[in-house]
């Protein structure tokens, strides 16, 4: 694990100039800026985001250190040069995208994200892992939100970049991405030392609904005593930054505060879609589902709680239900 003194840093933040300056001077700067003003992303925001232009073209940032072995190969480090075993090649790998730099918890640029300003695939690349950039552990955003001040009440997370942003721009400055990954237990750990309450957020799909389970199943062992998750679903075909721009920053909070399901209520209701609970079969299936992942809070308060619903539902006595939940309780 590499230190404060890496080299790679230097280069990061060089790249993170080079694509802010091609965003403003770069002869084929117009696509990124067409494209910006399409997505509805003001100035305010490409400040605020560091966004950039990797402009088109193998060797961009190659050029720039070409006379220097040694920055070249602290840039294959740094994931920006790709070297290309079999031809001996280097080459740029943003190319030709909008560039969404991905800053640690003090603000230094440890990697990438990259989206085509068109249809093409892949719609978004990303840094590879390195020695600094770690997708399992990072958010993108965390660093823009934990600038500003005053307490925070609840971090959203949401899937995309531009969630992130749209959010940020319509004044709902506490949100952050995964970056591509699935919401991690050590994502939502961290979140929850900043912030006493979690809301997911994501995308109105398939793959949304399923990347909140997912989210529900990695929150489970991060719930200690004051600490909440919840869920927000959107509509069919929405993500967050389409919907906060068709219908403002009012209503998407009136939808937070009226529509979002507490983790109990998704857990829950999401389980009971999936058993019949008219047989007997279902219940204990239920049962089978619930206990394991229960037995996962560490809060022994909202533990007990939900067995209790969970006896309600199956028709057990909760003393039945204690006995079939081995081991017992967890130690706090
Ligand atoms: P826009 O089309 O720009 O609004 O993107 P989005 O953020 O709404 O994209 P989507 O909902 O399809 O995906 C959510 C997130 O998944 C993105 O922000 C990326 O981090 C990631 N993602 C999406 N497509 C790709 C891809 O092709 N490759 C990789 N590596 N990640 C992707
Ligand atoms: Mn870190
Ligand atoms: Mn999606
Ligand atoms: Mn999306
Ligand atoms: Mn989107």
């Amino acid at each position: 694990r590499l230190t404060q003194e890496s080299p790679l840093y230097g280069l990061l933040s060089m790249a993170t100039q080079f694509y802010q300056q091609s965003l403003k001077q770069h002869p084929a700067r117009q696509a990124a800026v067409d494209y910006l003003k399409k997505r509805g992303i003001s100035p305010q925001m490409v400040q605020a985001f560091a966004l950039g232009f990797a402009p088109p073209g193998w060797d961009n940032l190659h050029k720039l250190v070409q006379a220097d072995q040694a920055k070249q190969q602290s840039l294959i480090e740094a994931g920006l040069l790709v070297h290309n075993e079999g031809s001996g090649k280097r080459y740029d790998r943003f190319r030709d995208r909008l560039m969404f730099p991905i800053r640690d918890h003090s603000g230094r640029v440890i990697g990438f994200g990259g989206r085509v300003l068109g249809d093409d695939k892949p719609k978004y690349l990303n840094s590879p892992e390195t020695a600094l950039f770690h997708k399992s552990h990072e958010l993108y955003g965390l660093y823009e939100l934990r600038q500003k001040p005053g307490k925070l009440d609840e971090i959203l997370v949401v899937e995309g970049y531009l969630d992130v942003i749209a959010l940020a721009q319509a004044g709902l400055c506490n949100a952050v991405a995964t970056l591509g990954t699935a919401t991690s237990e050590q994502h939502i750990k961290r979140l929850l030392r900043l912030a006493p309450s979690i809301l997911f957020c994501f995308d109105g799909d398939s793959a949304g609904r399923k990347a909140a389970w997912r989210a529900l199943e990695a929150a489970l062992p991060a719930l200690f005593d004051g600490k909440r998750t919840r869920f927000l679903f959107l509509p069919d075909g929405e993500d967050p930054d389409s919907l906060v721009r068709l219908e403002g920053a009012d209503a998407f909070r009136a939808r937070i505060e009226e529509q979002s399901l507490s983790l109990t209520d998704y857990f829950f209701s999401r389980l009971q879609q999936e058993v019949n609970l008219s047989s007997l079969e279902g219940k204990a299936q239920l049962v089978n589902l619930a206990l394991p992942l229960l037995q996962k809070i560490p809060s022994a308060s909202l533990q007990v709680l939900m067995r209790q619903r969970l006896a309600q539902l199956s028709g057990l006595a909760l003393e039945q239900l204690n006995q079939l939940a081995q081991p017992n309780l967890p130690a706090k």
